[in-house]
């Protein structure tokens, strides 16, 4: 069964790839007594993702932390060089924290996974959005497949 609002976020770890190298993050640091906005992707660089998900998230992330927010996620079932990379080409700078979820553990601990086996990419997690204070959902936001409506960060804005 998937995450839900008023549901807290299991315990797990992510990577992140940094000047310093291949760092593990787990959620309790990254959600622990903070308020996080964390969007996924089916995946790193493909189209939609890169013209218009991230891409918003960047244009509005001051706008997103003067809400009170402390940090804006982005995660793929990808590996951490490609997050890093992908946050490179888009210039993400320390506006969007970019994880990776290679194993797709995290995904599926949400229960917010899905099976892209027939588009050659495995499994991926679904497009979804969430509002997490202190650990606790508050808002969460999970796309049809192929779509990217609910979770874009113009919408997390209104529900901050
Ligand atoms: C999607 O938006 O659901 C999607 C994006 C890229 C590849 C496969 C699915």
């Amino acid at each position: 069964m998937a995450i839900n609002i008023g549901d807290k976020i299991p315990d797990s770890s992510l990577r992140q790839k940094t000047s310093d190298g291949i760092n593990p993050v787990t959620t309790n640091e990254l959600f622990s007594g903070k308020k996080v906005v964390l969007f996924a992707v089916p995946g790193a660089f493909t189209p939609g993702c890169s013209v218009k998900h991230l891409p918003g998230y960047v244009k509005h992330s001051e706008s997103i932390k003067d809400k009170g927010v402390d940090v804006i996620v982005c995660m793929a079932v990808n590996d951490p060089h490609v997050m890093e990379a992908w946050g490179r080409d888009q210039n993400v700078g320390d506006k969007v924290m970019m994880l990776a979820d290679g194993s797709a553990e995290f995904a599926k601990e949400l229960g917010l996974d899905q099976d892209l086996n027939k588009a050659g990419m495995g499994v991926r997690s679904k497009r979804f959005a969430m509002i997490v204070d202190d650990s606790t959902v508050t808002e969460l936001l999970v796309d049809e497949p192929g779509q990217i409506n609910l979770s874009t960060a113009e919408n997390i804005l209104e529900k901050l």
